[in-house]
């Protein structure tokens, strides 16, 4: 799938997307805290990179965090400049943000990084490193297991990956790996997390 068919499929059933998960409080108390501490940490602005319907931008701008949201689907964009009128919200998509270096204190990628191939991971790892400043952070949260594995994501296809495998492409794009956690929750696919630092 291109990253502009990803963007169609995503369209097509944004509303269901915005129901289902479109509010923090759809999302475990643990991932909340993650993202407020890891986003505390920080000084300065946070990009919400694939923010979908905008709900963790807003829970940052609600907590003080300088937060921007940046998403491709025009769908989720529109949802995300309605409801969340405190937050603010820009189209982009990887692997060129069209964002200035060094500009970031800090990304967030929550579950936006799984659609992409992986051969097309450097770049989008190389788009964030470049536009994260040294000694910022980034966040990833994504679907782990024990291979490189496409599988059928109910929107569009996305892929696992195994927590040292990402580890190793963020480390050669530029990043310090910190923190890496996983989780299986009954019923739903097993998720990790990694939080590193730009170098
Ligand atoms: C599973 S949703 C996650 C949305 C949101 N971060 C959340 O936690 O609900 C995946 C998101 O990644 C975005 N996305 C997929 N490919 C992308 C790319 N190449 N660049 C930027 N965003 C992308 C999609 O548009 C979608 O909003």
């Amino acid at each position: 799938m291109t990253t502009p068919e990803v963007a169609v499929a995503y369209g097509a059933r944004s509303a269901e997307y915005i129901d289902l998960f479109g509010r923090v409080d759809a999302a475990p108390a643990a991932d909340r805290r993650l993202i407020l501490e890891w986003a505390r940490g920080l000084n300065g602005p946070v990009l919400d990179v694939g923010c979908g319907p905008g709900h963790w931008t807003d829970y940052l701008v609600r907590h003080g965090v300088p937060a921007e949201g940046i998403e491709m689907v025009p769908e989720f964009l529109e949802h995300a400049r309605t409801s969340f009128p405190d937050a603010s919200f820009r189209a982009g998509r990887l692997p060129d943000l069209d964002l200035p270096d060094a500009s970031a204190a800090g990304i967030l990628s929550w579950y936006s990084l799984i659609h992409l191939a992986p051969d097309e991971l450097p770049a989008a790892l190389a788009e964030l490193a470049r536009v994260i400043r040294p000694g910022g952070g980034l966040l990833v949260g994504f679907f782990t297991g024990e291979r490189v594995e496409a599988f059928p994501h109910a929107v569009v296809t996305a892929y696992y990956w195994p927590v040292d495998e990402l580890s190793r492409l963020l480390a050669a794009a530029g990043f310090r790996v910190r923190a890496t956690a996983s989780r299986a929750d009954p019923g739903v696919r097993l998720q990790a997390t990694i939080v590193a630092e730009r170098v």
